[in-house]
């Protein structure tokens, strides 16, 4: 496992769109772990490949007191209510904004071992999933923040 490099907003990669993950070999495996360990030491809610430079669509979400859990070539299936809160981005240092998101979102998504699976979250789960999944689009949440501030 290795520490990478985040990219930071003005880097145009951020804004490109990730492609599907046809195969998942070593390549992905240790890209997963590789994005493991970032947002771990970064202490992230979660991350996208996007945000390491590599232009797949995987994320890891931080799920409360259970670690990060991977998903691969996720889709948002159902997504219904709304929440309008604050949230921050390892691409976007020092800032936090309010966005609105859903406040419940079901996702499809492959783990490493290429099993399918759904999952539901809520709150601030469902929030980091919206996240993530517009990164694997090239979208930042300061594109749709209401309002953008300096963190703390
Ligand atoms: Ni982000």
């Amino acid at each position: 496992m290795a520490y990478r490099k985040i990219l930071q907003v003005g880097d145009p990669i951020l804004r490109q769109i990730s492609k599907p993950v046809e195969k998942i070999d070593d390549e992905i495996i240790s890209l997963l772990d590789d994005m493991k360990e970032t947002v771990t030491k970064a202490e992230g809610a979660g991350l996208a490949a996007v945000q390491i430079g590599v232009l797949k669509r995987v994320f890891v979400i931080s799920i409360e007191d259970e670690g990060y859990f991977e998903f691969i070539n996720p889709k948002i299936i159902k997504q219904a209510g709304v929440q309008k809160g604050k949230e921050g981005c390892l691409s976007v240092e020092h800032k936090v904004g309010v966005v609105e998101r859903p406040n419940k979102v079901v996702v499809k998504a492959f783990d490493r071992e290429g099993n399918g699976f759904k999952f539901t979250a809520y709150g601030f789960t469902a929030r980091a999933i919206c996240h993530e999944y517009d990164h694997l689009d090239g979208i930042l949440y300061t594109d749709k923040a209401v309002s953008i501030e300096d963190a703390q």
